[in-house]
């Protein structure tokens, strides 16, 4: 039996940028309303209709300025007094708000300050323009989106580049899972690895168990959706070994344990991790990076069937370690533990999972922010700084050895769950830590995937947290 794919289409972000030839609108970043009266090419008529609009330069707020034939003269926003790349993204980070708000036409950043400033804004641009049409049948509101010429002194590719790798993993996790099943996650690594040259290998269905992967197969084998292992190789064969793992659940009932209706709601998101790292890979493989690339995906669909794993059961795992099963909705940790025994076999210089592992690590940091976990306190460091400056934020937490033995089971090697109800985002970390026994530097991202509501960054919906974080950290690891 073959599956049936649904279309898969790598988004392209041309449509929100103009070429460098284009006559442009210019748009003022403002930080108080006292600049207003000092930008020369305003007439004193026009800067006195600002101030008429009640402008503030509040965060956000703008006003359109005509010429006297009524064209479109100029645009202020105002990004506030705060820093550039504040932490929770303000200052140009804000100007992705801005599309949605402007007509259709071409325009430029006229007063970009300070390093970094043009890319912030040209980059929050990409990310705020983005929309998720494939189920809109009605498009009467649509219009075409105004579009922005990036100055010539900045990398535009770059900015492309890494727009398209957030749509992409915004793409996988909007589509609900009716259309993005394990195989459609297959093929969606296949469309980007076939544009970046790198090489696939697909482990699926009964042949997981005949490689050994036995936890991959117990948490996909109820659904009539086969699960599989993606492994994606990219790159210079002696450049630095970076190997990435997603978890790729393309939806969670929970299992036999089954979630209740509100906590099921969301759980086509749970591919996050594994949209993360394709988003990723994309931006790596699109920017050239010289580091040879290992990306690891394991994707099932934790389903209820009468061939489902049990509460109870005791599986064995890719690396020998018996598990019971303490509850069929901590499914993550399970087929992540077989990927991760498979990437450290090879003991990469960097290995890192992402996973939409724990509802408890929302609880402690909340949706904005993901949960850190790191063996090396210099790349946790880096990690945490290369995030808070290109507003791609991650917050560090502790693999608290004293939890450990709360994943102990009575019958076997382990539990999948902890004895307890406190601190589940680390002990889900810990017990994925054990099968990583060789690497030296191991991160481990809890992501929520999702954003609660419309920002200047981007709408409400999916969203492959992590990525532009890490992608500055292994920029760098390249270089040494
Ligand atoms: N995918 C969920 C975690 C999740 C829930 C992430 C909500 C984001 C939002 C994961 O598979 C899960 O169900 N985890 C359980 C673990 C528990 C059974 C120990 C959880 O967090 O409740
Ligand atoms: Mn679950
Ligand atoms: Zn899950």
């Amino acid at each position: 039996m073959t599956e049936q794919i649904s279309n898969i289409s790598l988004p392209s972000a041309a449509h929100v940028f103009a070429s460098s030839d284009a006559r442009t609108v210019p748009v003022y970043l403002v930080r108080n309303v006292g600049e207003v009266t000092s930008i020369a090419d305003l007439s004193t008529a026009q800067q006195a209709w600002v101030l008429a609009n009640g402008f503030k330069a509040k965060p956000c707020q703008t006003v359109n300025v005509s010429a006297l034939d009524g064209s479109m003269a100029a645009v202020l926003f105002g990004i506030g007094d705060g820093d550039t790349g504040q932490p929770c993204g303000g200052g140009e980070w804000l100007l992705g708000d801005l599309p949605r708000r402007l007509p259709p036409a071409n325009y430029r950043i006229e007063n970009a300050q300070g390093s970094g400033a043009a890319e912030a804004a040209a980059l929050s641009w990409g990310l705020g323009s983005y929309r998720f049409r494939r189920y809109r049948t009605e498009c009467a509101n649509d219009q075409e989106p105004p579009r922005l010429v990036i100055p010539e002194n900045i990398n535009a590719e770059a900015i492309r580049t890494t727009t398209e790798a957030v749509w992409l993993g915004r793409d996988m996790i909007n589509t609900p899972a009716n259309d993005l099943g394990p195989a459609d996650i297959e093929a969606w690594a296949r469309a980007l690895a076939e544009r970046g040259g790198a090489n696939v290998e697909v482990i699926a269905g009964d042949d997981l168990l005949k490689q050994n992967f036995p936890m991959i197969h117990a948490v996909g084998r109820a659904s009539n959706r086969l699960p599989r292992l993606i492994d994606i190789r990219w790159g210079r064969e002696d450049a630095p070994k970076i190997t990435l793992v997603g978890k790729g659940i393309c939806f969670d009932t929970g299992g036999l344990d089954l979630k209740p209706p509100a906590g099921m709601l969301l759980m086509k998101k749970d591919m996050g991790g594994a949209a993360a790292t394709l988003a990723l890979a994309s931006m790596i493989m699109g920017l050239g990076v010289d580091v040879r690339l290992r990306v690891l995906i394991a994707a099932a669909e934790n389903s209820v069937s009468s061939n489902a794993f049990r509460p109870g059961d005791v599986l064995v795992s890719r690396a020998g370690h018996t598990v019971e099963i303490g509850n069929t909705d901590a499914e993550g940790r399970l087929l992540l533990a077989d990927a991760l025994a498979l990437a450290d076999e090879e003991k990469p210089q960097l290995l890192a999972s992402f996973a939409t592992l724990t509802g408890a690590a929302r609880v402690a940091l909340g949706p904005d922010l993901p949960a850190m976990f790191s063996t090396s306190d210099e790349a946790a460091q880096a990690v945490v700084d290369s995030g808070l400056q290109c507003a791609d934020p991650v917050w560090r937490m502790p693999f608290w050895a004293g939890y450990d033995k709360s994943l102990s089971s009575t019958i076997a090697d382990m539990n999948n769950i902890s004895d307890g109800p406190f601190g589940g985002a680390i002990t889900a970390a810990l017990f994925i830590k054990r099968f990583v026994k060789k690497t030296n530097s191991y991160m481990h991202f809890d992501l929520y995937g999702w954003r609660t509501a419309q920002r200047p960054m981007g709408p409400k919906g999916g969203e492959p947290h992590v990525a532009r974080a890490m992608l500055a950290y292994i920029q760098a690891l390249a270089q040494a």
